[in-house]
């Protein structure tokens, strides 16, 4: 079939003529391939709807077109930016609105009269759940934001501090450890263990499920160390391609390459020098790598790419991994000998599924940080969600948490956010929805039946139950070790040895 009738009528030939159909028919399309439409007057006034935009007027809260015709756009669209654009006269060609209806991937084009003059503005919403279409673009988005948002946090902390002491270091630890919320036997456990790792120089092992505290720990950590006034810098090994590790680890000598880097450039190791260098997702390192990283461990000294000479660093390591390092090690994935240069202080970080008590205090504490980033009150959490909130599983462990909360916090219009809006998140995150569970105290005992189910190692529960003993028969007799060993019924050197090495 011909594209074009023979019959079918030619274009006007006035250009006013042409521009009006081409404007006609691009609004037709847009109405028609898009969700939905409306448009606004100069003063933000909604003038008009389209039929597709009709049916989130429910989600919004209108029962009908005239409610909502006639009224301010902020009024009627929570979050929307329709303002800017009426003020700038920029178009936003695309972009992502979250209210109470749900998520959106919007378009808003300014309205102008033949004087150039913005006398209205369109808003397009070009799709609806983009949570389901367009999952793996949101999910890169919200993996951008986030780091984003540490930037940002990065820089306003390091602002604050070169406002109070000018020209200190830049690299520092953003978190102590009245940071980590939670006072469960579980989350006081793991304080201990890493507040006893901040006193030592050995490295130390983050080992924990993702989301569950190990970044905010190491930042604790340093803070705590006597390397606290140095610097703290960290390695996403995960997030850095493996062909650039080497160089980001080492550093790169002048003139070993031509071009960009032609004046070399530092590794992480000469920049975390005199203070701490954490290296997140070690189980992800290359094999190759690996080696490197051993023999610098061993020797004191980095060689930079291309230099042909060592250099020695002064760098505590820290490193954390959400993968079963052990059993890396046992399929040869993972280099025994570098295992156990950094398995010197492990810090097992619990899941919050081990800790449900804490979560009303992690609620509060998260809530409060989201509202001050986002301008707003916190939130109030009904009696029915904080019991939902309860009885998940959380498998993303407090990051999920802090997710969750924050699109309840977008998502609401009054402060108090009840179960079935907190149901609705979960489920378009993709997660059914478990039972609400009992809210309890800190240290009440569904922790410890849930903790009996996280069970660690046989040597790690002898060996804290011996540390226990000896601290326990050393305080009876005063310190007086003799008198300890002969009481624990062990040698003299024995009980030395277990002080001077007590994991
Ligand atoms: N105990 C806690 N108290 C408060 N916030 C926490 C706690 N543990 C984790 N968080 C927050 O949860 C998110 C994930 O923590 P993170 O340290 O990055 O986890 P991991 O490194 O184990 O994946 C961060 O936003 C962090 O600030
Ligand atoms: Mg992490």
């Amino acid at each position: 079939m011909p594209l074009l009738a023979d019959d079918a009528p030619a274009l006007p030939l006035d250009a006013q003529g042409i521009l009006e159909l081409a404007a006609r028919s691009m609004f037709q399309l847009f109405s028609s391939v898009s969700q939905g439409m409306f448009l606004v007057d100069r003063s933000g006034r909604i003038v008009w709807v389209n039929e597709g935009y009709q049916r989130f007027l429910p989600d919004l809260g209108f029962s009908s077109v005239d409610q909502f015709v006639g009224r301010t756009v902020e009024e009627v669209i929570p979050n929307t930016q329709m303002r800017r654009v009426l003020e700038t006269g920029q178009p936003v060609l695309i972009d992502l609105l979250t209210n109470k209806a749900g998520t959106f991937v919007v378009s808003r084009i300014p309205l102008r009269d033949d004087a150039d003059r913005v006398i209205g503005a369109i808003g397009i919403v070009l799709f609806d759940h983009p949570e389901t279409t367009l999952q793996p673009l949101i999910s890169k988005f919200a993996l951008l934001q986030r780091d984003l948002d540490d930037a940002r946090r990065e820089l306003a902390s390091q602002r604050r501090r070169s406002l109070a002491v000018a020209g200190d270091g830049e690299r520092r630890s953003k978190y102590t450890f009245a940071s980590f919320i939670g006072s469960s036997p579980a989350a006081a456990e793991v304080k201990r263990q890493a507040r006893r790792a901040a006193q030592s120089s050995s490295p130390v092992l983050l080992l924990g499920e993702t989301g569950t505290g190990k970044e905010l720990l190491a930042h604790a950590i340093h803070a705590a160390s006597s390397r606290a006034s140095g610097p703290f810098v960290s390695v996403n090994i995960a997030a850095v391609p493996d062909t650039l590790l080497e160089a980001e680890f080492f550093g790169v000598a002048p003139g070993a390459y031509t071009g960009a880097d032609r004046k070399g450039r530092d590794g992480k190791f000469k920049l975390a020098d005199g203070g701490t260098l954490f290296l997140d997702e070690i189980g992800d390192m290359p094999q190759s790598l690996q080696a490197k990283l051993l023999r610098a461990l061993q020797e004191g000294e980095i060689e930079p790419l291309g230099s042909n000479k060592l250099v020695p660093f002064n760098v505590r390591i820290l490193a954390a991994t959400s993968r079963d390092l052990a059993s890396l090690v046992r399929e040869g994935k993972f280099r025994e000998d570098l295992f156990y240069r950094l398995h010197v202080l492990p810090v097992r970080v619990p899941p919050l599924r081990v800790r449900r008590s804490d979560i009303p205090a992690l609620v509060e504490a998260l809530g409060e940080d989201l509202a001050l980033r986002n301008g707003t009150a916190p939130p109030e959490l009904l009696p029915d969600a904080m019991a939902l909130l309860a009885g998940q599983p959380w498998r993303g462990n407090i990051r999920e948490l802090r997710n969750v909360l924050e699109q309840a916090v977008m998502r609401s219009d009054s402060q108090s956010i009840d179960a079935a809006q907190l149901e609705r998140i979960l489920r378009e995150a993709g997660v059914e929805p478990a039972a609400p569970a009992p809210v309890q105290d800190p240290g009440h005992a569904a922790d410890a039946e849930d903790e009996s189910r996280y069970l660690r190692p046989l040597a790690e529960q002898v060996a804290e139950l011996e540390r226990k003993a000896i601290a326990a028969a050393l305080k009876a007799h005063g310190g007086n070790k003799l008198a300890t060993a002969r009481q624990l019924g062990i040698s003299r050197a024995t009980l030395y040895g277990r002080l001077e090495n007590p994991e």
